[in-house]
């Protein structure tokens, strides 16, 4: 949450600092702002809205060096004064920061006790006055010691106006990005937003602070010990982090589908395919912990595992696990060791982080599933399966779904081959299928239009249901879960047969419901339950495989797959109901990249 910048150079600083966060916005979109500075002095322009309002009302700038912020509001509701930068009583000092300080308000009453007069509602202000009190002639020394007071997250940029050309940044659990140029040098809280301008990063690790100016990077600690940065050349091209014709980021991430299966599929599932663990031991359970759209990929994870290598696989919100792991993983009194799989796009996720500690804490071994090679979470666990599907920018995720998908099934049938549930002819097979995931989802993506004309029997629902069995369960909850947060119109993704449990007393004409059907052993059951639909007089909207002769007899509403191993079938409907969801939100007019109150990458708590 909050999108970070800083540049120090001989470039235009604030034009770059606001192409820069454009990238970052859909980090947040409440507020934005920038600190540069200027003639001696520091200039601050920040305005509630989005980047393009900051952007419209900004005056002409001459400045080479500064800092930006879009934010996504925790403390003190979205306003000009509560927009970052913060500064301290003089003016001459600007904090921008991404997190929450835990102990601001005692700081604060302490401070405000001694006469400092406080100008928003925010946690953050509080760093510019804890620096002011510090600092001493050294810009550095002040922050590290300002930072010794206080308690929480953060990642933050601070420029001050009798330090020129230069940026002092830090990080504890927020994640805080450097870029290397060419007499240029960049801070990012991500790093889409400097991809433009750089390969070269390196990513600073929690309890680090960053000294940085056009030509020099100097990464510390709270003791003021020093290192050198580690570089790493992104493998993003700017492109990525670029709409690139189509109307929506998230439209365009739904047709990188293919090319995302593409890019993250291993060649063999024979051999190792999690980096830096070995998992030929006897693992007697696995949980799949995670939040959002990546939980729902878990949920699918789990069957697959489950039927491949008979592990009992639980999946747990990340919210939920890190304050009350399973009981059968403490102390670590097992014979085996537990596998823990976090999955997360962004890596940066607070909750999926806290669950990483604590299973590490009880001795299971971890594993991450993750979009971003550098981020938190990749750098935490003991092993990684890195998707690689390019950076996402809309708010829903789409792309990194279908691969977070695929990482598990591929997951499930290394684990059987190694452990002898799965034969070579059988593995063969898989990798297979596997292989022909990018030609089946490019099918349902030449459906878009005939999907895109369903859209209009869901557009005027008070209220619309999901349903599925098996493995379309999970896929009914991302499905109901895409549609509400780009339409907001309130949808809930049910197992089929719970529906005679209550949600069917809510139905009616105005109450749709989509039924996700497939050809597995549960059809006719779920045949059953549209029925039960249809005798209330729900409209029905049915995904279903080619040829399936019950879909069309039981609704003139049918979006069709290719047909496919049911095995297979969450890839097809899943993008099937993120198309879906698209063309509701569009037709309703909704922002649909960034959805109100709503944020990438979540790493608060
Ligand atoms: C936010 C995003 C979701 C995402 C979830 C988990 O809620 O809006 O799209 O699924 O976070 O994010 P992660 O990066 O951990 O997968």
């Amino acid at each position: 949450m909050c999108g970070i910048v800083g540049y120090a150079g001989s470039g235009d600083a604030p034009q770059i600092l606001i192409e820069a966060l454009k990238r970052l916005e859909y980090r947040g979109y409440d507020s934005a702002g920038i600190a540069v500075q200027e003639n001696g002095g520091l200039t601050i322009h920040k305005k509630q809205g989005r980047i393009s309002v900051m952007e419209e009302t900004l005056p002409k700038l001459k400045a080479t060096v500064g800092i930006g912020h879009t934010r996504w509001a925790t403390h003190g509701e979205p306003s000009d004064a509560n927009a970052h930068p913060q500064v301290d009583s003089s003016g001459d000092i600007a904090v921008i920061h991404n997190g929450t300080l835990e102990n601001y308000a005692d700081l604060r009453s302490r401070m405000e006790a001694a006469g400092i007069e406080f100008n928003s509602g925010t946690d953050t202000e509080v760093l510019p006055h804890l620096i002011a009190r510090h600092y001493n002639g050294d810009l550095l020394a002040a922050v590290r010691a300002a930072l010794g007071e206080v308690t929480g997250a953060y990642a933050i940029v601070v420029l001050h106006a009798a330090h020129p050309g230069e940026i002092v940044a830090a990080r504890n659990e927020s994640p805080l990005v450097v870029g290397f140029g060419e007499g240029e040098n960049f801070l990012a809280s991500d790093a889409p937003a400097i991809v433009k301008y750089t390969q070269r990063v390196a990513y600073v690790h929690n309890g680090e602070l960053v000294r940085i100016t056009a030509d020099s990077i100097e990464i510390s600690d709270m003791t003021g010990g020093t290192r050198e940065p580690e570089i790493e050349e992104l493998e993003w091209v700017v492109e990525d982090a670029e709409q690139g014709g189509y109307a929506h980021f998230m439209l365009k991430e739904i047709f990188e589908q293919p090319r995302a299966l593409q890019e993250s599929l291993l060649p063999t599932l024979a051999e190792a395919i999690v980096e830096g663990l070995d998992l030929n031991w006897r693992i007697g359970s696995i949980s799949i912990v995670a939040c959002g759209t990546s939980f729902h990929a878990g949920l699918v994870g789990k069957y697959v595992i489950e039927q491949l290598t008979a592990i009992p696989v639980n999946v747990y919100h990340a919210s939920e696990f890190r304050y009350s792991p399973p009981v059968q993983n403490v102390g670590g009194m097992l014979s085996a060791r537990p596998l823990v799989v976090l999955i997360s796009q962004s890596g940066e996720t607070a909750d999926t982080l806290a669950a990483a500690r604590v299973a590490r804490q009880q001795g299971s071994h971890t594993v991450a599933i993750c979009n971003v090679g550098g981020s938190s979470l990749a750098r935490e666990v003991d092993g990684i399966l890195l998707t690689r599907a390019g950076p996402e920018i809309g708010v829903a995720a789409t792309k990194t779904f279908i691969v977070q998908m695929q990482a598990l099934y591929m997951l499930a049938v290394h684990l059987a081959y190694s452990r002898k549930s799965m034969d070579q002819p059988q593995l063969r097979r898989w990798e297979q299928e596997l292989r022909r995931l990018p030609h089946y989802v490019g099918q349902v993506l030449e459906r878009r239009t005939a999907i895109s004309k369903l859209a209009g029997t869901l557009q005027s629902a008070n209220s619309i249901f999901f349903i599925g069995r098996n493995l379309s369960y999970p896929v009914a909850l991302e499905g109901a879960l895409k549609l509400k947060e780009i339409s907001y119109l309130h949808a809930e993704g049910y197992p089929a047969g719970e529906l005679k449990h209550g949600p069917l007393a809510l139905l009616s004409p105005e109450t749709p419901v989509v039924a996700i059907m497939s050809p597995d052993h549960t059809h006719s059951k779920l045949v059953s339950n549209i029925e039960e639909v249809a005798a209330r007089k729900a409209p029905l909207l049915l995904v279903a495989q080619e040829g399936d002769a019950d879909a069309q007899r039981l609704s003139p509403h049918v979006i069709t797959v290719p047909a496919t191993d049911p095995v297979l079938q969450p890839f097809t409907a899943g993008v099937a109901l993120q198309l879906l969801a698209y063309h509701v939100a569009d037709a309703l007019g909704c922002e649909i990249d960034k959805p109100r109150n709503l944020a990438k990458s979540v790493t608060v708590e």
